[in-house]
């Protein structure tokens, strides 16, 4: 089939490549020249893995190829995938701009009928507004269809070849059998519905997601509160095969450019349609606390190790992680961001390290804010050391090592990744989340 992929982005390249690597032939158009022009060199805008490889091999077979250009790819295609970001507005709601001019382009250059498949996640029932947008430029017969992406950033090109579901919303047989024919090849449990039980099922699933991790949050502050510890709790809990372990993590909360917008866009739908979602209120309520918490626990125990009460002004501290998950670049709406400006306000110095996102990092950080090489160089001569992405490497640090570099040995562990134990019978203060 030939297809036309709008957004060069996260799902829109990786559904491009995959589509591409699939036997179909597939343009992928954005708005950004720039973002064109590197594409075509053949570099990829961020870092996902395996995602370089399917494209520079999919371009050299001719399957796959970049354009700024609408009217060189719609008019050829039967089916067009909208993948425009779709970020949150101050008030909460989605922001559609991007997406309302993409379909406005794309219905100007339709020629013969045409599935507009939407992958990005959208408000429910803005399938008619949509509609009316085609209708008012399109000389061509179109249909909507709603094909929820459900990909994690860092396991972006498995997730797409082995979903666990692909959800299939249309209003007619004709785009049911294309969407189908199209991930024929792919595995996953095929759920055929209508548009606005796919666009339901694609926020209902990340609210579920962010509210296991809030959920985790609260239980571990009442671990911490009544002595007991988070980890055996927790690991009770999801055992239970009702429940399951995945996103029952206490930590520094959920961030990211999908589970912070889409909880509240959910809550902004909710009170669209007349309902009160007060469950994800709480859920981002609890979200945010958990950024206080972690300052609190860094006040704390540089307050525990020095004379200056509640103050970390002169302190030195290495922040470890950034992006909102390891295996990424993303910075988007990642806890780091946060905590880094407050401890910067509290007067101390902020050192910070992560494998993949330092160059999207110095883009929205402040100025004052100091890069190390490595882990071990960030924290040389610290008053404590923060965890806040958990990635792999953090956890087999040489912590020996560790402690004879940093001034202090004092760990905040904002992921629960080290064994409070073992760091203790090394000398160290740790503090982490409910133990
Ligand atoms: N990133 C994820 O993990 C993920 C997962 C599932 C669903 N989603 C949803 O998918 C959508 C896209 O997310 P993303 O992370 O890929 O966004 P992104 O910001 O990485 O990419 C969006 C791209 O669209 C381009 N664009 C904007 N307007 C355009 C236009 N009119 N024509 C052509 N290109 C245009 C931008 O230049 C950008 O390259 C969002 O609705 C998001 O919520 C994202």
């Amino acid at each position: 089939m030939t297809l036309t992929v709008i957004g060069a982005g996260y799902v829109g390249l990786v559904t491009a490549a995959v589509f591409s690597e699939l036997g179909n032939k597939v343009y992928c158009v954005d708005i950004s020249k720039e973002r064109i022009e590197s594409l075509r060199r053949g570099k990829v805008p961020f870092f996902e893995p395996y995602l370089t490889e399917y494209i520079t091999k999919n371009t050299k077979a001719g399957k796959l190829s970049f354009t700024t250009k609408y009217s060189d790819t719609v008019p050829r295609s039967q089916a067009v995938f909208i993948c425009v970001g779709t970020p949150p507005k101050e008030n909460g709601e989605a922001d559609l701009s991007y997406l309302f001019s993409a379909v406005e382009e794309t219905a100007k250059n339709l020629s013969g009928y045409t599935l507009i498949a939407i992958k990005s996640t959208i408000p429910i029932g803005f399938e008619d507004d949509l509609e009316g947008t085609v209708k008012k430029y399109a000389k061509a017969k179109f249909e909507f269809a709603a094909s929820p992406e459900f990909l994690r950033e860092g396991s972006a090109i498995e997730d797409t070849l082995h979903p666990d579901r692909i959800i299939i919303g249309t209003k007619s047989k004709k785009a049911q059998k294309i969407l189908l024919e199209l991930h024929a090849p792919i595995s996953g449990e095929r759920i055929i519905c209508d548009i606005r039980s796919a666009q339901l099922v694609k926020y209902a699933s990340n609210a579920l997601l962010a509210t296991k991790v809030s959920f985790a949050n609260a239980i571990a502050t009442l671990c911490e509160k009544t002595g007991a510890d988070v980890e055996k709790v927790l690991k009770g809990v999801g055992s239970d095969r009702r429940i399951g372990h995945a996103f029952l993590q206490p930590g520094v909360g959920y961030g990211g450019s999908c589970l912070p917008k889409d909880v509240l866009a959910f809550i902004a739908i909710g009170k669209h349609f007349g309902y009160d979602f007060q469950l994800l209120r709480a859920v981002d309520q609890i979200n945010q606390d958990q950024i206080e918490l972690f300052i609190n626990k860094v006040k704390r125990a540089l307050n525990a190790a020095s004379k200056n009460a509640y103050s970390l002004k002169g302190k030195r501290i290495a922040v470890l992680g950034l992006a909102f998950k390891p295996s990424t670049d993303d910075m988007r709406d990642a806890p780091s961001v946060k905590i880094i400006n407050q401890l910067l306000g509290l007067g101390a110095q902020v050192t910070v390290y992560d494998p993949q996102a330092i160059q999207n990092a110095k883009k929205i950080l402040p100025k004052e804010v100091l890069y190390a090489k490595d882990e071990y160089q960030a924290v040389g001569g610290k008053d404590a050391m923060l965890i806040v992405t958990e990635w792999p490497q953090f956890s087999q640090m040489d912590m020996t090592r560790a402690k004879k570099l940093l001034k202090r040995p004092i760990i905040i562990d904002g992921r629960n990744i080290f064994k409070k134990e073992k760091l203790k019978e090394l000398g160290f203060v740790y503090s982490g989340f409910g133990r």
